[in-house]
């Protein structure tokens, strides 16, 4: 099977990369970067010249630019037979109507599907060979269309949040003596185990199974109270749904 990916960013990369070695070729397009020859060089695949090229030769076309660029791309890939639309506040229903002629899917990905270790959000009915494709890259969870803009917010953009708190629970280790690597290393295996436990443990549990009453973590829990921790993340999800919704 041939996968296409129309437009070669961030998102498509990851998932190029979480999809090496499961499809018999890759193509790539881009609007001339040189992105699409980079990725595939990396994953020995191939750069198209035209998004015509790439919906002709792909089984599935992974439409992977941004939203806004839906417009420009719909005529070139109209041969495309399936579709399967990565694009951010797009519904299922706006991608067949431009595609009437292909079976369209809508994915929700985050960054995790470059480990195979992402989260997946399916609108659509992908057939069994897009289904364990979709499956081979992460957890895949089935989602009413009026959801995604909130599932979005919350499992697409995620992982830079959670970046984020690595990254300043690991400078705030670097600040009181830790070496900076080490600190970093040390945040990260404890992120990782820290998210086993969350697939069999409520979070409340987890905290209060560390927060032990007067220890040092409770006054560390209690400080990130103070400091608006909690009030800090519901903004964030509401400010990608308001950038979302434009
Ligand atoms: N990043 C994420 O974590 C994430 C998560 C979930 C969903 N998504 C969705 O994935 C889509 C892509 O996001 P991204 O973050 O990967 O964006 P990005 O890094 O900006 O990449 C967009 C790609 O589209 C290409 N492009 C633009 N116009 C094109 C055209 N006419 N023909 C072919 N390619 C064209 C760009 O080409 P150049 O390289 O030449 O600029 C670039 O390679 C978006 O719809 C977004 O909502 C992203």
């Amino acid at each position: 099977m041939i996968v296409g990916f129309c437009g070669s960013g961030s998102m498509a990369a990851a998932m190029a990369r979480g999809l090496s070695g499961q499809v018999d070729r890759m193509l790539f397009s881009d609007s001339g970067s040189g992105r699409a020859g980079e990725l595939a060089a990396e994953l020995g695949g191939e750069a198209v010249g035209s998004n015509a090229e790439l919906a002709d030769r792909a089984d599935v076309v992974v439409l992977a630019v941004k939203p806004a660029r839906l417009g420009d791309v719909v005529g070139e890939l109209a041969g495309a037979k399936v579709v399967v639309s990565l694009l951010g506040a797009t519904s299922l229903e706006t991608v067949s109507d431009a595609f009437p002629e292909a079976a369209v899917i809508r994915v929700m990905p985050n960054l995790g599907v470059e480990v195979r270790k992402g989260v997946l959000c399916v609108a659509g009915a992908p057939d069994s060979y897009v289904r364990g494709l979709l499956e081979s890259l992460g957890h895949v969870v089935e989602l009413p269309g009026p959801q995604f803009d909130a599932a979005t917010a919350v499992m697409g953009c995620a992982p830079a949040y959670l970046a984020l708190a690595v990254e300043a629970i690991a400078d705030a280790g670097a600040a009181n003596g830790l070496d900076e690597e080490l600190a970093r290393e040390l945040v990260v295996e404890t992120t990782a185990g820290t998210a086993e436990l969350l697939r069999v443990q409520h979070p409340a549990d987890v905290r209060k199974a560390v927060a032990s009453p007067g220890g040092s973590t409770e006054a560390g829990l209690e400080a990130l109270d103070r400091e608006g921790a909690r009030e800090a993340f519901g903004a964030a999800v509401r400010a990608s749904l308001e950038r979302m919704r434009g």
